[in-house]
């Protein structure tokens, strides 16, 4: 990036930062999430760092945290109260390293040693106090503040029953640590404040403070505050886990077995991982964990870099929502035929993910979002798992961006696509299409149908690409000497594989229907065929009307389901296909106690997945489907339900909730 584009993106993002900042700290909304926010802050912060005389006064990176309030004593920090700078990947933490390492003195016997241990521990979401002990009595306590001078807090701290009012230590000693709140308490406190139509805190972090900065202490005793120290001074100390014992040792709590040395960068990501794993069953909010170099000479003789020790780091987790760069966006051939457009990301990682590509589902979507190739957006990823674009950050655009637009023509086979009336997909409808065939083959060994293992797309472009397979039923036809000289395969491998395949030909009726690949057929509806005809031969000869008379069936399903059955190729295929597999039909079913009635899910459910509930309406004989229709007889809903619900609500479908569904199946 040129300087010049440098400062026009960093002009920008100073003023979305600014319009966030208010709508966030004075409105008290926020617009998008604050992880959001974050990483537009740290985008600023990074391009500051590369051109740091772009940095003007008014950058949200110069703001000093919490100016004192007027109604509380000043006290002045015997040292300053740092910050820390932020990381979010182990990239960005090698990069730290590397520094401490440029930086480390070279007599330092550390440094000559080659040690570099470090001290990694969990970085706690509330607020920094100092709390000062002289000749071991608890003499003031104070907040940041601005990191020189703070507010005090001392009657407040006094409340809190993890601060010791006494310690076994001689002379001036301070204990440096956050207050916190736990989710529990949290929550106990906004029912209190909606009880009393009060504003609701946001966050642990804020309700911490808020509760800290209370003028009559006995509100701040009855938020039941905690505290956790992790530093401490007026003794000296070789190592910062000596300083940390010597906490406990003085009565105070750390972070306990969420803490340790780590040896090097390895010990310090697998610290990392395992706690980010442990955190949401925490009773407390952590946001990273927080790693120093263990040596307290090497920290002092690394000194500070504007208001961050050199000698530390906050490894922040990966938020769940962060901004990136939409770089193209391109079009991808579904087994159906469907064009779907997918936006390539500047990659980035959310939740843990690298994530590179979200789809865009179709033209509509790309219109709602208003999305251009060249915006900065923010993603997350839905239900935890699909990334997908949440907001385009219009804000940010230079006007180089590029409008994207539907093709005319499938890019792979270059026949002209088709969009049908009312219906938002544009779709290729050459039933020859390299890429329709391709994604269909994806299809067939995939989880639900044949279940393969070890055989996903990769390796089934090998195989096309290689000319190893013209169709699907080719796929039982490979030796592993077809197999072996492929890249990335050997001997054994391939061996794995032909097993792998020669275990899946044996299936059942439902999912051999699925792995068809028909048109508007999906798993419940080959369950559903598979149950009513008993065998493929049936299925294979009935006529529309008798497939229209199976419930959950409409019209357009049993045309797709006839004429595939009559198609030239597919007749074929069949054929070829059945030499291989071994087909099990389904047994008669005894009538259950949810017979006839069918049910559609809607939202996330507490005590199984969708598919098991599924699986238990089956077993009762009931009939699960995806789509309501005046034929449901019940819309079954969980947490966040969907446009199911309120289509259930316009035809007057019967909506139970989980408890009902699970008094249904007892
Ligand atoms: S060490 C040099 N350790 O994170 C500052 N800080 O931006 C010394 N924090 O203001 C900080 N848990 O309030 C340290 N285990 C921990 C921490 C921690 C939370 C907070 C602290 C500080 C901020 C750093």
């Amino acid at each position: 990036m040129t300087k010049a584009e440098a400062k026009e993106r960093i002009e920008k993002l100073k003023k979305l930062i600014d319009k966030y900042r208010y709508q966030y700290h004075v409105l008290n909304k926020l617009e998008i999430s604050e992880e959001a926010l974050d990483s537009l802050k740290h985008e600023l912060k990074k391009m500051e760092d590369e051109f740091p005389d772009l940095v003007t006064a008014d950058s949200p990176t110069q703001r000093v945290a919490g100016k004192p309030l007027e109604k509380f004593k000043k006290i002045r920090h015997q040292t300053k109260m740092m910050s820390l700078e932020d990381v979010f990947s182990e990239e960005e933490f090698s990069e730290w390293l590397a520094r401490v390492k440029k930086l480390a003195p070279r007599d330092l016997p550390v440094r000559q040693a080659g040690k570099f241990e470090f001290y990694a521990e969990p970085k706690f979401d509330g607020l920094a106090l100092s709390i000062v002990y002289e000749d071991g009595i608890l003499d003031y306590a104070a907040t940041r503040g601005d990191g020189e001078v703070g507010e005090d807090v001392t009657q407040n701290v006094r409340t809190i029953e993890s601060v010791p009012l006494s310690i076994g230590a001689k002379g001036r000693v301070e204990a440096r640590g956050e207050a916190i709140i736990t989710k529990k308490n949290f929550e106990l406190i906004n029912r209190e404040q909606k009880k009393k139509s009060a504003q609701a805190y946001a966050n642990t972090r804020n309700l911490a403070a808020g509760s800290l900065r209370q003028l009559d202490p006995n509100i701040t005793a009855s938020r039941r505050l905690d505290f956790f120290a992790y530093d401490l001074s007026g003794v000296e100390f070789k190592n910062h886990s000596e300083e940390h014992k010597a906490l406990r040792d003085l009565g105070f709590k750390t972070g306990g077995d969420l803490e340790g040395i780590c040896k090097k960068s390895e010990e310090v990501f697998e610290h990392y991982k395992k706690i980010a794993e442990r955190r949401e069953k925490l009773p407390y909010n952590i946001d990273g964990i927080v790693v120093s170099v263990d040596s307290n000479d090497l920290f002092k003789k690394l000194g500070v870099v504007g208001k961050a020790p050199r000698g530390a780091i906050a490894f922040k987790f990966a938020p769940k929502e962060t901004t990136t760069k939409v770089e193209d966006i391109i079009i991808q051939v579904g087994r159906t035929g469907a064009l779907t457009p997918v936006a390539i990301l500047k990659p980035v990682e959310i939740g843990g993910v690298t994530v590179s590509r979200a789809t865009l589902h179709n033209e509509d979507e790309i219109k709602r979002l208003g999305v251009k190739i060249g915006d900065s957006v923010i993603v997350g990823r839905a239900g935890d798992v699909i990334p997908d674009i949440r907001k385009v950050l219009k804000e940010l655009r230079t006007g180089h961006e590029r409008e994207f637009h539907m093709p005319k023509h499938c890019p792979v086979c270059k026949k002209p696509v088709e969009k049908k009336e009312g219906e938002v997909q544009v779709k290729c409808v050459n039933k020859l299409c390299p890429a329709r065939h391709r994604e269909g083959l994806y299809h067939f060994v995939s989880r639900k149908a044949f279940n393969i293992d070890g055989l996903g797309p990769k390796i089934l472009d090998a195989f096309l690409d290689n000319g190893l397979t013209q169709d699907a039923s080719d796929i039982f036809e490979l030796k592993e000497g077809d197999i072996a000289p492929l890249e990335r395969f050997g001997e054994k491998s391939a061996e794995n594989l032909v097993e792998a395949i020669k275990n899946a030909k044996k299936i059942v009726l439902a999912r051999f229907i699925y792995a068809l690949g028909i048109l508007h057929v999906g798993e419940e509806t080959a369950i559903d065929l598979a149950e009513h005809f008993g065998n493929l031969d049936k299925l294979a000869e009935a006529s529309k009307e008798n497939l229209e008379s199976i419930p959950n069936v409409g019209g357009v399903m049993a045309e797709s389901v006839y004429g595939w059955f009559r198609d030239e190729r597919n007749k074929n295929f069949l054929k070829k296909l059945l030499k291989y597999v071994e087909i099990e039909n389904p047994k008669k079913k005894k009538p259950g106690k949810l017979a006839g009635k069918t049910f559609v899910f809607t939202g996330e459910m507490e005590s199984m997945s969708r598919d098991e509930a599924k699986a238990k309406v089956r077993a009762l004989g009931g009939d699960p489907s995806e789509t309501v229709s005046k034929n449901t007889d019940y819309v079954v809903t969980g947490e966040n339900p969907g446009s199911k619900y309120a289509r259930a609500q316009k035809l007057g479908v019967k909506i139970i909730d989980e408890k009902e569904f699970l008094k249904m199946i007892k």
